[in-house]
């Protein structure tokens, strides 16, 4: 395979672009098909210190309001000394470029369009668990014929989104290794003519029930490579029938209560979980994405404050696509309207003890979380970065009042997970530095050379305390897109995974794309979001005052601006875009012990499957963006996971633009075998049948 880093193919047809039709339908429920929900007038950038003035009785946060006047002047006139040279300096990526930046010295793979995971010229690879597969004791063979509830249950379950990995000791021989399954695709789970999505068995439905959730496996490191899932008393298997404590400040609330659930404080199950985070104490975040799909018959609800807030989210009338509602009605808006408010929240579970109830966190609202990722203030809190993706949502941060305590201890566990039950909730605003009338839409960069500028976080929520007009904390953290359209919060494009550089200490932010923007009726291109129709994405980068997490101002740049590097509407942090890879719908994101960023992409709209790339982030290499991988053909990557010695990756919905009887793919297990999601790993072949360290 060629070597060469931007060969390009022709486009794939397609649904929209690099996704098929049945990965739009039952991953997100058509999301991108539908019109974008948040259509609220919610004039965010001109006009935002007027109708912040208008509203100053609630917003009294003075960062707020020194920032949202001042714009750029409050952090070029009072905090620039604290801006890094790295934001505020222009000469980023410019210089010469110099050896092999360590972490990322390898041969990028070609964009390509095969049925296999193609990696760079000296590594290896192995599947480390599929679907099916067994995770707890008992666990029948996995049989794609005659799949039952039960079996599914205890094995591996489908389309693997987000992974975690929590050594278990120094040596990083052990791991706990975590997983999110983040949707069924029903059509592909069953053997060809067995599947009616018109009318599936109640055996089908709970297969998918017990197909979604989370996996925990423990893993030992094989020397001469990947890992290899082991016995052991910490797997686990969460599902759609797992019981959930909910906490937080909403917690209890009669917004929260069915006829299942008067306390309004336990939930079965988690739904669409896709990225999520390793917190410092070893537990794991994981966010609930597009929870809207699975209900049914939004317009049964007729009150019209009830039924805006089911349009601000997506829901509709009707049948669920899935039809889990004819076998359980909690998932009829017409019976169980609060059901759905229980569904939308960051989850977090702790694998090192396979008895602890898992936890929905109310204090971190309730939106499609993409993922949620923390960071340590300079004071010792806890701050979590989240993004809701969806056309025109938002960026979140919620900042913990109480200080966490190190280490990984039971007690340091039970502490620190109390510390998101207690704190403010905030939502970003980005105002961009240079004149408006220089941000045309068409990606050119503005005379200043960067899409840059500074940023505020707005508070919607402390504790039982509402910022926001019109609306009580627990309508704030219930309807949290509500209460962000109302403050003037920054219309984004698709806010996907965020999460902060361990060594530099900057946070990273991936935009997949919006299609939607500048079109009649909806927000233009703004310098954080420069392009109308914005098909292939970009990749954001803030430094928060003084580095501190807590600070409620930030300063930001575009790091890329995705897409084919031939195009003018593309940046690549400055660095020669001849020497790049093609980059298109950023996705997830995630670091290597160098600080090098690592990006997984879903839907590239430049013809070639989806992949994983690293970029340096500082010196003269910041920019180069080179592909360390590519998934077989229908598939997302997703959940990279970089350690020093074996790369992870999440191979989601392989093959999904074929059908049973027709596969497109037969990856992992070839012959005529239908395709399974799965995870890789990746390792360097290195001397005397050890792995080498990656990309060095
Ligand atoms: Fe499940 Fe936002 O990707
Ligand atoms: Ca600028
Ligand atoms: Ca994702």
């Amino acid at each position: 395979m060629s070597t060469e880093p931007r060969r390009l193919l022709p486009l794939l047809s397609s649904h929209r672009p690099g996704r098929s039709a049945v990965t739009c339908e039952y991953r997100c429920g058509n999301a991108c098909a539908h019109p974008a929900p948040n259509t609220s007038d919610n004039t965010y950038f001109g006009d935002v210190a007027k109708s912040v003035l208008s509203r100053r009785g609630a917003l009294k946060a003075t960062a707020v309001m020194s920032a949202t006047a001042a714009g750029f002047a409050a952090l070029s006139g009072t905090a620039a000394a604290e801006v890094p040279a790295a934001l505020a300096g222009r000469g980023n990526g410019h210089g010469k470029p110099s050896r092999p930046v360590p972490g990322t010295d390898f041969t990028p793979v070609a964009p390509n369009t095969a049925d296999a995971v193609v990696i760079p010229d000296g590594y290896d690879q192995e599947v480390v668990i599929r679907w099916g597969d067994p995770v707890l004791p008992g666990a029948p063979r996995f049989d794609y014929r005659n799949q039952t509830a039960a079996a599914q249950a205890k094995q591996f379950g489908y389309n693997n989104d987000f992974v975690g990995l929590i050594p278990q000791d120094s040596s990083g021989w052990r791991h706990l290794m975590v997983v999110n399954h983040e949707y069924t695709t029903e059509t592909h789970m069953f053997p060809a003519g067995t599947y009616d999505p018109n009318n599936p068995t109640e055996e089908q439905v709970r297969i998918a029930w017990a197909a979604h959730g989370m996996s925990v496996v423990q893993t030992v490191r094989d020397p001469q490579g990947g890992l290899k899932v082991v016995p052991s008393r910490y797997n686990r298997r969460i599902t759609m029938d797992t019981e959930f404590e909910v906490r937080g400040p909403a917690a209890g609330s009669d917004l929260l209560k069915t006829s299942a659930d008067p306390s309004g404080r336990v939930v079965l199950g988690t739904q669409n979980n896709c990225a999520g985070g390793v917190t410092p104490w070893g537990t794991v975040l994981s966010g609930e994405e597009n929870f809207n799909q699975y209900f049914a018959n939004a317009d049964a609800v007729t009150d019209p404050v009830e039924a805006e807030r089911l349009r601000r989210y997506g829901f509709k009338a009707g049948a669920s696509n899935r039809k889990w509602e004819r076998f359980d009605k909690r998932w009829d808006l017409g019976q169980e309207p609060n059901e759905a408010n229980r569904f939308g929240w960051v989850v977090e579970i702790d694998p090192n003890d396979p008895n602890s109830t898992p936890i929905k966190h109310t204090a971190l609202g309730r939106f499609k979380h993409e993922g949620a990722n923390i960071k340590i203030t300079k004071d010792g809190r806890v701050a979590v970065y989240s993004g809701d993706d969806e056309r025109f949502d938002y960026i979140y941060k919620f900042v913990s009042n109480g200080r966490y305590k190190p280490g990984r201890s039971a007690h340091a566990r039970r502490h620190n997970s109390r510390l998101l039950d207690d704190g403010t909730l905030y939502v970003a605003k980005f105002t961009g530095d240079s004149p408006a009338n220089e941000i045309d839409g068409s990606g050119k960069l503005p005379s200043d050379g960067e899409f840059d500028g500074t940023g505020t976080w707005i508070p919607l929520a402390s504790g039982n305390v509402s910022h926001v007009p019109g609306m009580t904390a627990d309508e704030v953290y219930v309807f949290t897109r509500l209460a962000a359209d109302k403050v003037g919060a920054t219309k984004m494009d698709r806010p996907e995974d965020i999460e902060a550089n361990p060594v530099n200490g900057r946070v990273y932010a991936a935009l997949t794309n919006n299609s939607d923007r500048g079109k009649a009726g909806k927000a233009a291109a703004d310098e954080a979001n420069p392009r109308n129709g914005n098909r292939n994405g970009h990749v954001l980068e803030w430094e928060e005052h003084r580095g501190d997490a807590a600070s409620t101002t930030f300063a930001w740049r575009l790091l890329l601006v995705c897409g084919d590097p031939a195009e003018a509407d593309t940046y690549f942090g400055g660095f020669d875009k001849s020497k790049v890879s093609p980059i298109s719908c950023p996705d997830n994101v995630a670091f290597d012990s160098h600080g090098n960023l690592w990006i997984s992409t879903d839907g590239n709209a430049l013809g070639s499957n989806d992949g994983l790339f690293a970029v340096p982030v500082e010196g003269p290499n910041r920019g180069q963006v080179k592909q360390f991988l590519t998934v077989p053909i229908g598939a997302e990557a997703c959940g990279p996971v970089i350690t020093d010695d074996v790369v992870l990756v999440a191979v989601q919905h392989p093959g999904e633009g074929g059908t049973p009887e027709n596969p497109e793919s037969h990856w992992p297990d070839g012959g005529a075998a239908q395709p399974r999601p799965s995870i890789v790993a990746v390792w360097k072949k290195g001397k005397w049948g050890r792995s080498g360290r990656i990309g060095s």
